[in-house]
């Protein structure tokens, strides 16, 4: 098997009418990436898991219908009318949000370019070249955008974690253990990372005493990328059993839990990867401080509890099979959940690239936190 080249966590390469994704199917292992055609091909590509992790798809989504507009409709040429340039993009991504339901970026994404191609149709001398040329601006911002979020999210996280720990004497020396879960790195995002980041942010400031990353069965999102990663960055690290993570914050090696979300509703409940409720439990269990890092992409205000979120299940042969090789008995049903909710009671506090989310009488108060934004 070829070796993977480490210097590259870059799940996402894009210039002007070239998307290009990171095949995560094959990391750690192999370095490959896949051309992104158009829309068509990165609805199955997100759905196959070759880019994955919430704000990785929102990007790609947003970056497919850009490379779509300008490869196959010639930049607007190809409409004859600003209608049905509008016709043709709404369309196109009401399809993209069916690709997975679960992570609310690609649905955020989506609509952002709704919102932006309407205002373009709407404005004075308006062609069918101007609502392209507008859509295809706002999808490649979205690029510098996600990372500019992540490492502010860092700087509050990192600052959220250590007062955090330090209100109930944790920590070793003024540093921290960390426990995340899944994948939430450079991988997972435009780059940088959202839980990632804040470890990251941790380690730079010199306050990283060590990140614990459970497997994160079935998909391994843990073992495979984030240990990667953490060992790209030569963080001090471990990989965890998912099963291992009661015993661990029992024997006190964890100051902290940093995870990342999919959807985060209203009320502050949150879909991430399945097992995120098991060790908001545990954490809770402990005593440990369990929070959350997403960008306001990751906001879902229109959902009042965690009961609406819709939950991706996935193929049998996930929990089944490894690597192809069948490794459950044959015959036995499968329940493959890919995620859970962590109710909003158990989380310490939600990490976002504009501050932390403020919580009334522990009520997460996410609605009116992003209409004080403006969001
Ligand atoms: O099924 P995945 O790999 O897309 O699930 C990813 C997660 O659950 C991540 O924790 C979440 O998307 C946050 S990524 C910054």
């Amino acid at each position: 098997m070829a070796s993977c080249d480490v210097s590259k966590l870059q799940a996402i390469r894009y210039e002007r009418g070239s998307l290009q994704l990171l095949d995560q199917r094959l990391l750690p292992f192999q370095t490959v990436y896949l051309e992104v055609p158009d829309v068509k091909a990165a609805w199955t590509q997100i759905r196959d898991m070759v880019v994955r992790g919430a704000p990785a798809i929102g990007v790609t989504g947003a970056l497919s219908m850009a490379v779509e507009l300008t490869n196959h409709k010639g930049s607007g040429e190809a409409f004859k009318t600003v209608a049905q340039a509008v016709e043709f993009i709404e369309t196109t991504l009401d399809f993209l949000v069916t690709s997975r339901p679960t992570a609310v970026n690609l649905a955020d994404s989506c609509n952002k370019l709704k919102a932006v191609t309407e205002a373009a149709a709407g404005a004075e001398g308006a062609t069918p070249y101007t609502v392209c040329a507008a859509v295809i601006a706002a999808a490649e911002a979205t690029l510098a955008e996600d990372i500019a979020a992540n490492r502010s999210m860092g700087a509050h996280g990192a600052a959220a974690l250590l007062a955090a720990a330090k209100a109930r004497g944790r920590g070793v020396n003024g540093r921290l253990r960390v426990l995340t879960h899944c994948n939430t790195g450079s991988l997972a995002t435009a780059g940088y990372g959202t839980a990632l980041g804040v470890i990251r942010a941790l380690h730079e400031q010199g306050h990283l005493e060590h990140a614990f990353c459970t497997e994160t069965r079935p998909y391994n999102q843990g073992a495979r990328l984030t240990a990667f990663e953490l060992q790209h960055d030569g963080l001090p690290s471990t990989l965890i059993c998912d099963s291992a993570v009661a015993a661990l914050m029992s024997h006190g090696q964890v100051d902290a839990v940093v995870v990342g979300a999919d959807r985060v509703v209203a009320n502050g409940d949150t879909a991430n990867k399945i097992g995120t409720n098991a060790l908001s439990i545990a954490a809770g269990h402990f005593g440990i401080p369990f929070f959350i890092a997403a960008p306001t992409t990751t906001l879902d205000p229109n959902l009042p509890s965690g009961d609406h979120i819709v939950i991706e299940q996935r193929s049998h042969e996930e929990v089944t099979h490894f690597r192809g090789e069948r490794v459950a008995a044959h015959g036995i049903g499968v329940w493959n959940p890919s995620f859970d909710v962590a109710p909003g009671g158990l989380i310490e506090g939600i990490i976002t690239e504009k501050g932390m989310i403020p919580k009334r009488d522990g009520v997460f108060l996410v609605r009116s936190f992003m209409a004080k934004l403006g969001l």
